[in-house]
């Protein structure tokens, strides 16, 4: 089987500092990457972060902590710049950061859309396009990883441009993979379902509804960030050399199960 290490990659994980971003740096770091991530709102945590899984293990990768917002164009080609300074080259970059607003097409503002689209569509819009450049730049393959969401496709009422950001990101994935396959550069979405991560707070924190989520979930549990960061980093590796175009669901089941309601 070709390896699913990614020692001497060189990764950018957008939304790194927490929640599943956080997970694909660890994984990725421990399968041997060079990753760095992003922050915008807390700078201690986005190094703490960093120090704590770089002293955990240092036999494998790194993990670096950069200031950048997504929603600036400006900023996500300073990612991409970043890790050329630091490493030489990029192989990875993860399109993660989102944010949600649980509010329905009736409640929310104009400013709730620009948010939500600003971040979640916009940035990974133009992250794939620096990230692109760069690959092509180094003339060398690259991957770029879209996390979506199982709400790509399956709507969730009262999270009406959370789910638009997410259906735009589907398409992005499979545009911007029928435009550059020819240049070695793969585009792979993955589709969570139910997460333990800081967005679900309020619904962890809420033991009926965890009970109803656990209920509704085919393999019985919401999953840890770590059960994503692993997903993502098979997906960055060449042991996925062929997949591209599509979107990978991780969500133990959740979405089939809910056709059959
Ligand atoms: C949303 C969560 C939601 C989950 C499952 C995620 O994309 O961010 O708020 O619980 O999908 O519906």
């Amino acid at each position: 089987m070709t390896s699913t290490s990614l020692k001497g990659k060189v990764m950018d994980v957008t939304g790194g500092a927490t929640g599943i971003g956080a997970a694909i740096a660890k994984s990725a770091a421990l399968a041997g990457a060079n990753v760095i991530v992003d922050y915008v709102v807390n700078p201690q945590q986005a190094a703490q972060f960093a120090h704590n899984l770089n002293e955990w293990d240092r036999r494998n990768g790194s993990v670096e902590a950069f200031d950048a917002d997504v929603s600036k164009v400006a900023d996500v080609q300073a990612l991409v710049a970043e890790a050329v300074r630091r490493y030489g080259r990029l192989d990875v970059f993860v399109n993660n950061a989102g944010i949600e607003t649980r509010h329905s097409l009736l409640e929310t503002t104009e400013s709730d859309y620009d948010k939500v689209m600003s971040i979640n569509l916009k940035g990974a819009f133009f992250g794939a396009q620096a990230a692109a450049r760069q690959f092509i730049a180094q003339g060398t393959p690259g991957v770029i990883i879209n996390i979506s969401s199982v709400h790509e496709d399956w709507p969730m009422p009262g999270n009406a441009v959370y789910c638009l950001s997410k259906g735009g990101m589907r398409m992005l994935t499979r545009n911007v993979a029928v435009e550059l396959g020819k240049k070695g550069i793969r585009v792979v979405g993955v589709a969570p379902g139910a997460v333990n991560t800081p967005i679900n707070t309020d619904t962890v924190a809420d033991p009926d509804k965890v009970a109803k989520l656990n209920e509704a979930i085919p393999l019985g549990a919401i999953a840890t960030p770590e059960q994503i960061g692993d997903v993502v980093a098979f997906l960055a590796s060449d042991a996925a050399s062929y997949l591209t175009a599509t979107t990978v669901v991780v969500d133990g089941g959740l979405m089939q199960a809910s056709l059959g309601l």
